[in-house]
C-alpha cells in the first residue's frame, strides 16, 4: 500500500514550477482521469474553496445589522460557488457524469452547501445584528459535516490546522494528519501549495487520504494574528499568526469500496 504514496499536483497556478515538478514525480500508475482518487479529492477541496468564498465575499453582508434578508438562500450560494469553481477548475460540475463516484460525490457536497446556508437563514438574516460569527470556517465544517452525512461513508472532508492553531475541537488533526503536518507541510522544503496524498488505513479501512496546505493571508490575521492572546471579534484568543503560515489544511479521505 505505502509503496503507492505519491505527492498530488500542486494547483496552484503560481507555482508552476512546483506543479510540474511534483506531477513528474508522481507515482500514480493505476488509474488516471476525472474519477481517480487524486482529481476526486482535489475536486471537493475546490468546491468547499469555492463555496468559503462566497461566504467570504457576502461577509460584509452578512454582518450588516441594517439588512434584514440578505437573499443568501442555499441555492444562491451554490450558484456562486459553481461559478468560482468553474473559473478555478476549468469544469463545469454538470458536466461531470452524475453516476461517477465523483459525479456522486460532488453532487453530496452540492447538496450540503444548500443545506448548511439553508439551516442558517435566520441567522444570516438577522437584523439588528452586526458580527453573527457566520464566517467562512463556521461555513465549511458546516458544509463538511452535511456532507458527511450525504456521503454515507463513502468519503469524508475536513478542515484542520497545525495542532497549537486549532479552536474547534472537532477540527483538531488526527495521528495521521498530524504526521503529515508535521513531517511534511511545515517542513521548510516543502513545496509552498503542494497537496500531500497517500493510501493509508484509516478506521480500519483503506483509504485515499490528501491534505492541501492553505496559508494565513492579511485578512485572517485580524482573528489569527497578534497580539497572540488577545481575544478576537468571535471570543477566541489569537494565535499570534503571521501572513504566510500554514494556517490550514483541507483534508480529504476517500476510502476503498
Ligand atoms: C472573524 C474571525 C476570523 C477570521 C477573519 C478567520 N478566522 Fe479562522 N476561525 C475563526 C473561528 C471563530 C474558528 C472556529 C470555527 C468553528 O467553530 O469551527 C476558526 C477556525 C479556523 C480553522 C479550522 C480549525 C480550527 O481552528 O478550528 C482554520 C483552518 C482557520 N480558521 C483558518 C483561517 C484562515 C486561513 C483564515 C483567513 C483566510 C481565517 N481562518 C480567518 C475565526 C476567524
Amino acid at each position: 500500500m505505502s509503496e503507492r504514496i505519491n505527492r498530488a499536483c500542486s494547483f496552484n497556478r503560481l507555482f508552476l514550477g512546483a506543479f510540474l515538478v511534483s506531477c513528474l514525480f508522481s507515482v500514480e500508475p493505476l488509474q488516471a482521469g476525472p474519477d481517480d482518487d487524486a482529481n476526486t479529492a482535489k475536486s471537493l477541496a475546490d468546491m468547499l474553496r469555492a463555496a468559503r468564498q462566497v461566504i467570504s465575499s457576502n461577509q460584509t453582508r452578512i454582518n450588516d445589522p441594517n439588512l434584514g434578508d440578505k437573499g443568501l438562500t442555499g441555492q444562491v450560494v451554490l450558484q456562486q460557488a459553481v461559478e468560482i469553481f468553474k473559473k478555478t477548475t476549468g469544469t463545469d460540475p454538470a458536466s461531470i457524469d452524475p453516476a461517477s463516484r465523483l459525479g456522486r460525490l460532488m453532487h453530496a457536497q452540492m447538496d450540503a452547501i444548500v443545506e448548511a446556508t439553508d439551516a442558517n437563514q435566520a441567522t444570516i438574516n438577522a437584523k439588528g445584528v452586526g458580527f453573527k460569527a457566520f464566517i467562512p470556517a463556521v461555513f465549511a465544517r458546516l458544509v463538511n459535516e452535511s456532507f458527511e452525512s450525504h456521503a454515507k461513508s463513502e468519503a469524508q472532508i475536513k478542515v484542520t490546522a497545525p495542532e497549537q492553531l486549532v479552536r474547534n475541537r472537532k477540527s483538531r488533526p488526527d495521528p495521521w494528519e498530524s504526521e503529515v503536518i508535521r513531517g511534511k507541510l511545515l517542513q521548510a522544503d516543502w513545496p509552498r501549495g503542494q497537496a500531500y496524498a497517500a493510501e493509508v488505513d484509516t478506521k480500519g479501512r483503506p483509504a485515499y487520504r490528501m491534505m492541501m496546505p492553505e496559508y494565513y493571508a492579511g485578512s485572517c490575521l485580524s482573528c489569527h494574528g497578534s497580539p497572540k492572546g488577545e481575544t478576537d471579534i468571535t471570543g477566541y484568543p489569537k494565535e499570534g499568526g503571521k501572513e504566510g503560515d500554514l494556517g490550514a489544511i483541507i483534508s480529504v479521505t476517500l476510502f476503498k469500496q
